[in-house]
């Protein structure tokens, strides 16, 4: 329960009201190891604790990377810290995403907005032994041009011969080349075997629920889909009840779920 100091390495600013923030770990665990989508309690010294997911490499295991969106008090205060400051963290915790189970199998991930940040080890994991897994396919949606997180490594990504990447953005200005519609509209016409492909989906609530539905469509099963929830947290290690997604912790038993384990709960807007 006790925020190990971590020292502020870099921070930098992502788009508008989202920045990436690089801790050191201290000399005493000189590395932080974690499973892709596990998240951290950042302590912000004087303005509080929040839950944020690691969005860094879990193959680069000398400086923890977190993408925070600005929201409110504590992660104004984290915008805030310079290089050299001081921040707690207790982690990881919680559920990752499948990354060894999805071996052999076409891997489809979904996100939106800040969703990519915890999908992002995911995809650093799975491309680290490409040769393992099938077709790999990232569908990712943002409000605008300007919400694009990791703008050049996507850039990057998308000149690869083995990863689809397909970007499309809600509203656009004239200069816009790209895609405009959410992101559900890219599923059908997405490349891969839905009898078999692995599903990663993260970003808002309704946009979650709209992709399964449309994955759904496309004749994935439920038990094939996983997703990565959110509540407000305090604890972090099952003791509080702040996070139940009814009989679920999501801080212990997620946050990321098999959709079948959470479907009923989750189905019901505003629990
Ligand atoms: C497991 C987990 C992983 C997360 N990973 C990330 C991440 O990688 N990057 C990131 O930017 N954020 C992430 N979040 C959300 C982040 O924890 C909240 O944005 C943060 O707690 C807000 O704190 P604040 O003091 O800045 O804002 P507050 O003053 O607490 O709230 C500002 C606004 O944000 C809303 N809010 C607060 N907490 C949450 C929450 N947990 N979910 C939805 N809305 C909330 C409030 O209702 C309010 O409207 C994650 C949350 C969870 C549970
Ligand atoms: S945050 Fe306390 S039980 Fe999950």
């Amino acid at each position: 329960m006790t925020p190990v100091f971590h020292r502020v390495l870099r921070t930098r600013q992502e788009t508008r009201d989202t920045f990436t923030i690089e801790l050191e770990p201290p000399e005493s665990t000189r590395a932080s190891r974690f499973a892709p989508g596990q998240f951290n309690m950042l302590y912000v010294f004087g303005t509080g604790e929040v839950p944020i997911s690691v969005s860094g490499n879990p193959a680069r295991p000398q400086s923890l990377v977190h993408t925070v969106r600005e929201v409110g008090a504590v992660t104004r205060a984290m915008r805030a810290l310079k290089r050299g400051d001081v921040l707690g963290v207790r982690g990881p915790f919680g559920s990752s995403w499948p990354v060894e189970e999805a071996v052999g199998r076409d891997v489809v991930i979904v996100a939106g907005g800040i969703g990519l940040a915890p999908l992002r080890p995911a995809l650093y994991a799975i491309m680290a032994e490409r040769e393992k897994y099938g077709r790999l396919v990232l569908m990712y949606g943002t409000r605008t041009p300007d919400d694009i997180l990791f703008r050049k490594e996507l850039e990057r990504w998308r000149a690869r011969l083995d990863l689809s990447v397909h970007v499309t953005v809600d509203r656009a200005m004239a200069s816009w080349r790209g895609s405009v519609g959410v992101v559900t509209t890219i599923i059908p016409r997405a490349h891969f075997d839905p009898r078999t492909a692995l599903v990663m989906v993260c970003g808002p609530e309704a946009m979650m629920r709209f992709s399964i539905l449309e994955l759904q469509n496309r004749g994935v099963g439920i038990d094939q889909i996983y997703v990565s929830t959110e509540r407000n947290m305090k604890c972090a290690i099952g003791f509080c009840g702040h996070c139940q997604l009814g009989p679920e912790f999501v801080c212990k038993d997620g946050p990321i779920f098999r959709y079948d384990r959470i479907q009923r709960t989750f189905e019901i807007r505003e629990i």
